[in-house]
């Protein structure tokens, strides 16, 4: 228990607890711990092949956990088929090949609720995220624009409304336009439906603009953690993101 920052408790919506995971021989993810309450935004920062993706895709049960806990509302779901993850109402956004290019922008979006009734009732969470996604229902999601894909990819996990959001890398090669809107988006969620954001990132001001807690990812342990509001935490961050 003492390597949680905070223990389980009732309001904890995600917990992991020493979790290691990886491919082949080594371990990608070592001994990673935390957990996240309702309604607040843990960004998990750190450069490329650190196992960000890795941390996340074993949390969804796509890569399998050799050691430790994932627990989603006090139920444990450690290496649970994905399909049955997402059920508990985990929204999961990959970082790459997560939409369906050859379906329409409405197709995408219907991938994320149960039935056409809900999906109609809740277009209006994203005609107030993202209204040019709700202009271009019937286009091919192939051939929206990269920010575009994004904004469809967010979306759709919007309108499940769910409990926890996991995120990767929403902000890669995006315009900073694009940036600062999917910052307001995050933010509006969290406090309008007490969502919890589990943030994968290495882009540090977006990332600090949004998360209220932080922890640095090296070689697939977490080294450093803390409050964003913490003074001097963007130059203590930029050290360990510098390539
Ligand atoms: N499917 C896979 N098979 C084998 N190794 C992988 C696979 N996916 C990622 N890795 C390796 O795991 C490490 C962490 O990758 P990843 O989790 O994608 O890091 P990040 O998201 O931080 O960039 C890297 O060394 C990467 O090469
Ligand atoms: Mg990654």
């Amino acid at each position: 228990m003492s390597a949680l920052r905070k223990p389980e408790s009732a309001e904890s919506v995600l917990t992991v607890e020493g979790l290691t995971s990886g491919y082949d021989a080594a371990p990608v993810v070592r001994d990673v711990s935390f957990s996240i309450a309702a309604g607040e935004i843990l960004v998990i920062l750190g450069k490329n092949g650190m196992g960000k993706s890795t941390l996340l895709k074993t949390i969804m049960g796509f890569v399998r956990a050799s050691s430790g806990k994932v627990h989603l509302a006090g139920e444990n779901i450690t290496n649970r088929p994905p399909h049955l993850i997402a059920q508990h109402s985990v929204a999961y956004t990959p970082q790459e090949y997560a939409i369906f290019q050859d379906l329409t922008v409405e197709e995408n979006l219907r991938l994320g609720v149960e039935n056409d009734k809900l999906l109609k009732e809740r277009l209006e969470d994203v005609e107030a995220a993202f209204p040019r996604i709700v202009e271009r229902l019937r286009q091919g999601a192939g051939t929206l624009s990269g920010g575009e894909q994004k904004m469809l990819l967010l979306s759709r996990a919007l309108i499940a409304r769910p409990q926890i959001m996991l995120i990767d890398e929403i902000s890669e090669g995006l315009q900073p336009t694009m940036i600062a809107r999917m910052a307001e988006v995050l933010q509006a969620t969290k406090e309008k439906n007490g969502v919890a954001i589990l943030l994968v990132e290495q882009n540090l001001p977006f990332a600090l603009s949004v998360a209220d807690r932080y922890a640095i990812l090296k070689i697939g342990e977490i080294v450093e953690r803390g409050d964003v509001a913490h003074a001097d935490t963007a130059a203590t961050l930029e050290e360990h993101l510098r390539i």
